[in-house]
């Protein structure tokens, strides 16, 4: 019995980082580029600033995805709304995203309240699948500052959430079980990454996890784990899944949720 409702028995297709091959990822242009795409699901990394906002970015510095210096949590939002967040991508052809011409929110900084904010507007019913990223200096700051903006979102603690299709995950167990004990209503995942030590490989997870998020290396080289996870009635995941031949060894393992950069192309594989 899976969490997961999957469309004909398909897997649920998640856009990584938003629609992150045609669009500046973690830009409010990669999450409705995905909405449009059709995707069951949305995929977010959040990090902390200096003055405690939730904001969209994978990296721990500002470097790669925008055109500014710098380690995320020691910069205020007001620094990270002057960076443009948009202007370094390039497609695989080398040509730049499609762009919706003088749109001046195209480089902006996303935070989460602008992303959960658009995903009222457009559509509720995506799976959101909420990554905390954990700089030490923090420590369970992330989550209270996760758990107060889900809040303003309408879920209450201890009630049924007005977002029953969030998800939180993370490579921490720690900030997994701080999240189940500030929110115990919201079902999280446990993310495992290639090199982790063999423990989680036989299915077994950390009491209080309901689901695991599998690099896809793992389920290249050892893919009896999704079933061993199944078994045991936890729902899998895996990223990143975006090669046919990924998609296809999915398909037949019966993986739950593919979490994928090219979701359009992961869908059309799947038709
Ligand atoms: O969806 C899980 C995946 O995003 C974890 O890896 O590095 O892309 O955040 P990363
Ligand atoms: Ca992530």
């Amino acid at each position: 019995m899976h969490a997961e409702e999957r469309p004909g028995g398909r897997p649920l297709v998640i856009a990584h980082r938003g629609a992150s091959s045609l669009q500046p990822e973690h830009t409010l242009a990669a999450y409705t580029t995905a909405f449009d795409l059709g995707v069951d699901g949305i995929e977010c990394d959040v990090r902390l600033t200096a003055d405690h906002h939730l904001v969209c970015v994978h990296d721990r510095r500002a470097n790669r995805t925008s055109n500014g210096t710098g380690v995320i949590s020691t910069l205020e939002l007001a620094r990270l709304e002057e960076l443009d967040w948009a202007s370094w991508k390039v497609l695989d052809d080398g040509s730049a995203p499609e762009a919706a011409d003088e749109d001046p929110e195209r480089g902006r900084i996303l935070t989460l309240r602008r992303l959960l904010t658009s995903l009222v507007d457009q559509n509720q019913e995506l799976l959101t699948l909420i990554e905390t990223k954990h700089p030490t200096r923090y420590g369970g700051l992330v989550e209270r500052q996760l758990v107060t903006v889900l809040r303003e979102f309408g879920l209450t603690i201890g009630d049924l959430p007005n977002l029953p299709h969030v998800r939180v995950m993370s490579f921490s167990l720690l900030a997994l079980m701080r999240m189940r004990g500030l929110a115990p209503q919201i079902p999280l995942v446990y993310l495992v990454e290639a090199a982790a030590p063999r423990m989680s490989f036989d299915g077994s997870l950390p009491s209080g996890v309901n689901a695991v998020g599998l690099d896809v290396r793992i389920v290249r080289r050892s893919p009896s784990v999704v079933r061993a996870h199944q078994r045991r009635g936890h729902d899998v995941y895996v990223w990143t899944v975006n090669e046919r031949e990924d998609v296809e060894r999915c398909l037949e393992l019966g993986v739950d949720v593919l979490i994928s950069d090219r979701p359009r192309d992961v869908m059309a594989l799947l038709d």
